[in-house]
């Protein structure tokens, strides 16, 4: 049996969240999953039937007019919207722009929350409020922060596009996001302004193992780093 249940990975855009989610799934074979995904997967809908995204009836009612699955596969996950792969369209600065706005109705988020909970355990998940609402009862939380302006750098490499605009939108989706982006108290914080990926994984792979020997009777391994800590 696995010792591992859920492990939540939340924090703001570009703090690391899905690379850290994958890496750390692939290291410990299991599935990994990007709630994110699931709410641009809704965006695409609503913006696709151009409607009034603050109207949140009306995109419920395009919502429930479509089947949307979520399927992990071994370096991430595909979106299919009716059967088709639109995994490849989720990710551009269109649905960036609206995602939030589509996001904050209760009714949109109860309706990824319960895709999400239709996964078995054991997987790795990342999001913004997973370790809080989604999965409160997880085994293992991380809440990974940066600088808005390092993060923007990070969207930058991925995209080339032009830094100031991307903080800007980086800064906007943080406001909109500021309901979701609360830490669980029980998640550990890892501030990974000054850290490599490879140092993220480095210091969450030795958290979970710590944690499991520690539960297991053998000596407590202390704070790895400086950079980690209880939330
Ligand atoms: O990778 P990035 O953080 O830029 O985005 P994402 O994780 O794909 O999430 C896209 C958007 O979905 C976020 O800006 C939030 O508005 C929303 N979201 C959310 O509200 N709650 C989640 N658990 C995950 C995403
Ligand atoms: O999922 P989220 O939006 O939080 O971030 P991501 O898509 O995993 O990471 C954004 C970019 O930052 C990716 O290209 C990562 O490789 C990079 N990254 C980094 O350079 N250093 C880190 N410590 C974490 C992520």
């Amino acid at each position: 049996m696995s010792p591992y249940g859920v492990i939540t990975f939340d924090g703001p855009a570009a703090s690391g969240k899905s690379s850290v989610a994958q890496r750390i799934a692939a290291a410990l074979d299991l599935p990994v999953v990007s709630s994110g995904l699931l709410y641009r997967a809704a965006t695409l809908i609503a913006e696709g039937a151009q409607i009034d995204l603050d109207d949140e009836e009306a995109v419920m009612a395009r919502l429930r007019r479509h089947d949307v699955e979520l399927e992990p596969v071994h370096d991430g996950n595909r979106v299919r919207l009716d059967g088709a792969d639109v995994t490849e369209t989720l990710h551009t600065d269109e649905v960036d722009g609206s995602v939030s706005a589509v996001a904050r109705h209760p009714r949109v988020r109860s309706w990824v929350s319960e895709h999400l909970r239709r996964v078995a355990p054991p997987f790795v998940i990342d999001g913004r409020d997973m370790g809080t609402v989604v999965f409160p009862e997880a085994s293992d939380k991380f809440y990974l922060t940066a600088s808005p302006e390092v993060r923007a750098k990070r969207r930058v490499g991925e995209r080339a596009a032009d830094l100031e605009r991307v903080a800007h939108a980086i800064r906007r989706r943080d406001a909109l996001d500021a309901h979701q982006l609360v830490p669980a108290n029980d998640a550990q914080r890892i501030d990974t302004d000054p850290l490599t990926l490879d140092e993220v994984v480095a210091l969450v792979l030795e958290a979970l193992r710590a944690r499991r020997a520690s539960s297991v009777g053998a000596p407590t391994a202390g704070p790895t780093t400086d950079h980690a800590e209880e939330c």
